[in-house]
């Protein structure tokens, strides 16, 4: 694909208006009607969206004066449809492809995770979401509450598109110090700060929007916009306190330039531009989604480097959408990368020599959790599940859209240089049934134990080494049924880890979902530790410790559901295998 197409592509994504506009949605000031949780059935949803809606009529339109017989009936409409959807309550989060260890939206369409902030024991994960269809468009930001990262709460939209403004990416922060002003009885408040998106003419600026009522209602700020360049492109920003300089940072993207920019400000009002970083990485597709931060250094207690991650639109490793990272020293003004590494996709130009976080094809726009507690001291993120070049397209009903699993970060340093390590976070513990342990041996023996276990696809968890003393290529396939297999495999000749999803299941919705996934073989001996999370329609592998991680969506048929080692009859052992199935972590499905 050229550049133009890539850019033509983003631009029919950026533009698609693929429903009629149903209009803004205000928040109504009987919150209480439409809140609801992800038990509440699906009739239920829409009818809290007409209920929001008609309740905006009655505030604005020519019907006022019958505004207490309209809101009598909005309750009957509830309390009817609450009644009416306990069956349904039972069948929405069980539909085949829902997610059980992943977030989804009960229905519509969702993509990027925004505003992630730890407050009050609470985590915070909003969405570009389109509230009106499974599609992209209207984008406004979805909201789950979980006090684990794994059991979410839906809550009500926290920003909607109005006046013409979409709410694209961006964060939150805890304002501790009311620099914002925003602060109510010596509370801090909540600030997010995102990209408005103007429908009616070329223009992304960023704004922002506070809570004092621990996330559940959002105030749109009247200065707003705070940061306008007056770009077309120039968005997702991602802003954090920095502690040595008393102020707050933004990264924030400018798209086509291939460039992060990075802004200060006392207030979160007023923003003075501080440096660039780029082009460098991975250019060739637009730059979205920055993140900055602090990273332990695995093994070195008092060992910290920078991170900058750059989620970048096309060209990474498994075609599409990815996750791009740099390595090196944020001084408060600038960052500097230490240096650009290796190519990891080694049949890409030295242009292209870039880190990469993920090298499945279904992780993107992944950015971090702001304010998490100091005792915990880690970094945890989460990326979209998807990429760009299908998501719209992807077959799944009536949601279309997930999470990955939250992954905790950490450096390791190699010969190469600091790289990326990601590992589930251990919260997602808590799902797991019981353990079924096999204490190793040849590969006929794994699958002999697979089978008298009954080992089955689904939501699973999987540990184990691969070790040979051949040259074999050797691995397991997942979701094996009579025609379909998702192979998860090591090619030690080739030194590559790979996935390969040729034969999962629905490769046709897309021509471009088919194919092999692979990345370089980290340095190790003849082990290899796989870490496998499968769950209703994905596959997340990680590779000796999360130094290289995979994720990929999988669309296999109902039937497909087998689980089977394969590797050189002579020489290959499967060796300290642990399974586990998983529990769904939506609590009353
Ligand atoms: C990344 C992205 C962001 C933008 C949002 C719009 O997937 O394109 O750059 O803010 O999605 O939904």
């Amino acid at each position: 694909m050229t550049k133009d197409e890539i850019r033509r592509n983003y631009e029919t994504r950026m533009t698609k208006q693929p429903i009629r506009h149903p209009g803004p949605i205000r928040h109504s000031g009987f919150g209480f009607l439409s809140s609801f949780s992800i038990r509440i059935s699906s009739f239920l949803w829409a009818s809290s969206l007409v209920i929001q809606r008609l309740v905006q009529i009655r505030l604005t339109g020519a019907l006022r004066e019958l505004g207490i017989t309209i809101l009598a009936l909005h309750l009957g409409v509830a309390l009817f449809g609450a009644a009416s959807s306990e069956a349904r309550a039972a069948e929405l989060y069980r539909e085949p492809y829902r997610p059980q260890l992943h977030f989804t939206p009960g229905r519509n369409w969702m993509n990027d995770p925004n505003g992630m902030v730890f407050y009050d024991g609470e985590y915070h994960l909003f969405y570009q979401s389109n509230p009106f269809a499974d599609k992209w468009g209207h984008m406004s930001w979805g909201h789950a509450v979980s006090s684990d990262l794994v059991h979410w709460e839906h809550l009500p939209l926290a920003l909607s598109e109005e006046d013409g403004v979409m709410i694209f990416s961006g964060c939150a922060v805890v304002d501790r110090n009311n620099t914002s002003g925003f602060g109510r009885n010596g509370r801090p408040p909540l600030v997010a700060i995102y990209t408005g998106h103007y429908t009616s003419r070329p223009l992304q600026n960023e704004h922002i929007a506070y809570s004092t009522d621990r996330g559940r209602t959002w105030t749109k700020y009247s200065g707003n916009p705070v940061l306008d360049i007056g770009e077309k492109d120039f968005r997702d920003p991602k802003v954090f306190w920095h502690e040595p300089t008393g102020r707050w940072v933004m990264a924030v993207a400018w798209p086509t330039q291939r460039k992060v920019r990075f802004y200060a400000s006392p207030n979160l009002k007023n923003w003075t531009h501080l440096s660039d970083f780029g082009p460098a990485g991975s250019t060739q597709g637009i730059w979205e989604c920055p993140d900055l931060f602090p990273l332990r250094v695995e093994g070195k207690m008092k060992q910290t480097k920078w991170v900058l991650i750059v989620n970048v639109g096309s060209g990474a490793p498994a075609g599409g959408s990815g996750c791009q990272y740099f390595v090196g020293d944020f001084d408060g003004k600038q960052f500097n990368v230490d240096h650009i590494l290796i190519a990891d996709a080694p049949s890409r130009p030295a242009s292209e020599a870039a880190l990469w976080a993920d090298f499945g094809p279904d992780f993107y726009a992944a950015v971090s959790w702001n304010d998490l507690p100091k005792r915990d001291g880690r970094r945890i993120w989460i990326g979209w599940m998807s990429n760009w070049t299908y998501a719209n397209d992807v077959p799944t009903a009536p949601w279309r859209g997930a999470m990955s699993i939250p992954r905790e970060l950490a450096l390791r340093e190699t010969a190469g240089g600091f790289g990326l390590l990601q590992k589930p976070v251990r919260e997602l513990k808590q799902l797991r049934g019981p353990l079924h342990q096999f204490n190793g041996g040849a590969i006929e023996e794994a699958n002999a134990w697979l089978e008298r276990n009954t080992i089955r696809s689904g939501p699973l968890e999987l540990i184990f080494e691969l070790e040979s003393v051949s040259d074999g290529n050797e691995g397991v396939k997942l979701f094996k049924g009579a025609q379909e297999e998702t192979v998860v495999g090591v090619d030690r000749k080739q030194g590559r880890v790979y996935v390969d999803r040729r034969r999962s299941g629905n490769v046709t919705f897309h021509p471009k979902f088919s194919g092999v996934q692979d990345a370089p073989l980290p340095a190790c001996d003849r082990r290899v530790k796989l870490h496998i999370f499968v769950d209703a329609c994905s596959l997340e592998v990680f590779v000796n410790d999360g130094e290289r991680v995979f994720t990929d969506l999988t669309f296999p048929s109902e039937h497909s559901r087998g689980v089977e080692f394969f590797g050189p009859k002579e020489g290959a052992k499967i060796s300290s295998l642990k399974v586990w199935s998983l529990n769904s972590s939506w609590k009353n499905p």
